[in-house]
C-alpha cells in the first residue's frame, strides 16, 4: 500500500544534525514562529519548501497563491531580520539560525529583500487592520526577509507534548501500518466540542482513519492553551473514540488566523502528514468577523484537485438542535434557530470561568471539566 504523495512529490527531509557551523560568521535570532517554521520546513511538514521564501516565490505566493514553479501556496512563510542584521549579511552567505544561544540551523541566503506588509496583510488577510491578529503579526516582526535554503541542526524541546510529536514521516509511516488508505485530517485551536466532534466522526464514516492534528504552536492570547486543549482530546478519545481509527499528534506551527488562505495552507501540510482527506467547517482559521462562514470553503474552488491533491470535507455549521434530539445543520435540521444550542467562544469562555457548566449538548461533561479545571490555573482573557 502507498501513501498519497507529498506536496511536489518528495517529503523534503533537512535535518542534518552533524553539519558544521565552526566557520559560520554571522547570526539571525529567531523568533517563535521562525523557530517552528525551520523545524517544519527541515521535517518536511511544508515540502516542497526547502527553505524561507525568496522574493520571487514570496511575490508569487502572496498575488498568486502559488510557488514561483505553480505549485499552490497560500502562507508566506518569511523570515524577517531587522534592516542592522540584514546590513551585514551578503548574498551566497551561509548563516546560523539561533534561538537563546543555541544554534538550531542555517540559511545559505539567496534573496534579501523589504516586503510591502499592506500589501502582504490586504492580499494573505484580507485587511490591513493591525487588529487583525495575524496582520498585527505581520507588521510586528522585523522589517527585511530573507529568502534561501536551510538546514535543520537541532530539534526543539518538545516539553511535555513530547509523545504527541510526530513528524510528517512517522505519520506516514503509522498510517501504512494501520493499513488505512484514507485518513482524514482535522486542524484545530480550540478544546472540542460537541460540533467538532460530529464532524470529525461524520467524516470518519466514510473514511479509514482519523488524524486529529490540534495546532499547539503560538496562537492569540486569549485562545484556551494548548495544554488544556490536549487533555480535553485526551479525555474524550478515552471514553468516545475509536482508538485504532484515531491518531492524536500535535502540529506545532503558529496560528495565523488567515482563514481562506491558511486552509488551504492546513490542508497541504496536512497532506504531507499523509492524509487524504481535509476537514474545512465554519469559518476555518478565522478571526472576529474578516471573513464569511463559508469562505474558507470557497477557496478551494480556485485549485484543480490534481494541484492540491488532498481532498476538503466541507461541513457546514453544526449545532445540537433540541427538537430532532442530535447534532445537526441546516443542510439536515429542518427546525428553527430557537431550537439550536449554539454558543460563541466568548460565551463559552466567560462560562467557564465563573466555574458554570455550558450545556451537555454543547460539549461533554469529561470536557467541561477539564476546561474548568484548567482556566481556574490559568488566567485566560474573555
Ligand atoms: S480553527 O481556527 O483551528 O479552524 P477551530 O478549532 O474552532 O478553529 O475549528 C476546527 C475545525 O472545525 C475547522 O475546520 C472549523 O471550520 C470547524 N468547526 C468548528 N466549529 C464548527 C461548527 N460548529 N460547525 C462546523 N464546523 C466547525
Amino acid at each position: 500500500m502507498t501513501t498519497i504523495n507529498p506536496h511536489g512529490g518528495n517529503l523534503i527531509n533537512l535535518y542534518k544534525p552533524d553539519a558544521e557551523v565552526a566557520g559560520i560568521r554571522n547570526e539571525i535570532e529567531l523568533d517563535k514562529t521562525a523557530l517552528s517554521d525551520l523545524e517544519l520546513i527541515g521535517t518536511g511538514a511544508y515540502s516542497p519548501l526547502q527553505g524561507f521564501l525568496n522574493e520571487n516565490d514570496y511575490e508569487s505566493v502572496v498575488h498568486d497563491l502559488k510557488l514561483e514553479n505553480g505549485l499552490p501556496w497560500s502562507i508566506p512563510i518569511t523570515l524577517p531580520v531587522n534592516s542592522g542584521v540584514a546590513d551585514d549579511l551578503t548574498i551566497g552567505e551561509k548563516v546560523k539560525l539561533t534561538n537563546n544561544g543555541l544554534v538550531y540551523g542555517t540559511i545559505q541566503v539567496e534573496s534579501i529583500y523589504s516586503p510591502d506588509k499592506k500589501v502582504e496583510a490586504r492580499h494573505v488577510y484580507l485587511t490591513e487592520d493591525e487588529a487583525h491578529p495575524g496582520v498585527k503579526k505581520v507588521y510586528e516582526r522585523p522589517d527585511v526577509y530573507i529568502g534561501g535554503a536551510i538546514e535543520l541542526l537541532r530539534r526543539s524541546d518538545k516539553g511535555q507534548f513530547n509523545k504527541y510529536h510526530f513528524d510528517p514521516s512517522e505519520t506516514r509511516e503509522y498510517f501504512q501500518k494501520q493499513g488505512w488508505k484514507t485518513v482524514v485530517g482535522f486542524q484545530t485551536r480550540n478544546p472540542v466540542h460537541r460540533a467538532h466532534e460530529y464532524i470529525q466522526k461524520t467524516a470518519l464514516e466514510t473514511v479509514d482513519g482519523l488524524f486529529l492534528n490540534p495546532l499547539v504552536g503560538e496562537t492569540k492570547s486569549d485562545d484556551i492553551p494548548a495544554e488544556i486543549r490536549m487533555e480535553s482530546y485526551e479525555v474524550l478519545l478515552e471514553k468516545y473514540y475509536p482508538a485504532d481509527r484515531v491518531h492524536l499528534g500535535v502540529f506545532p506551527a503558529a496560528m495565523r488566523y488567515a482563514g481562506p488562505r491558511e486552509a488551504i495552507f492546513h490542508a497541504i501540510v496536512r497532506k504531507n502528514f499523509g492524509c487524504t482527506h481535509f476537514i474545512v467547517g465554519r469559518d476555518h482559521a478565522g478571526v472576529g468577523d474578516y471573513y464569511g462562514t463559508y469562505d474558507a470553503q470557497k477557496i478551494f474552488n480556485r485549485f484543480t484537485k490534481e494541484e492540491l491533491g488532498i481532498t476538503p470535507l466541507f461541513f457546514e455549521h453544526s449545532f445540537y438542535c433540541e427538537k430532532c434530539g442530535s447534532m445537526a445543520s441546516a443542510k439536515t435540521c429542518p427546525h428553527g434557530k430557537e431550537h439550536h444550542v449554539i454558543l460563541s467562544g466568548t460565551k463559552v469562555r466567560a462560562l467557564l470561568r465563573n466555574g458554570e457548566q455550558p450545556p451537555e449538548t454543547f460539549s461533554r461533561p469529561e470536557v467541561v471539566e477539564v476546561l474548568i479545571r484548567g482556566m481556574s490555573e490559568n488566567t485566560v482573557k474573555a
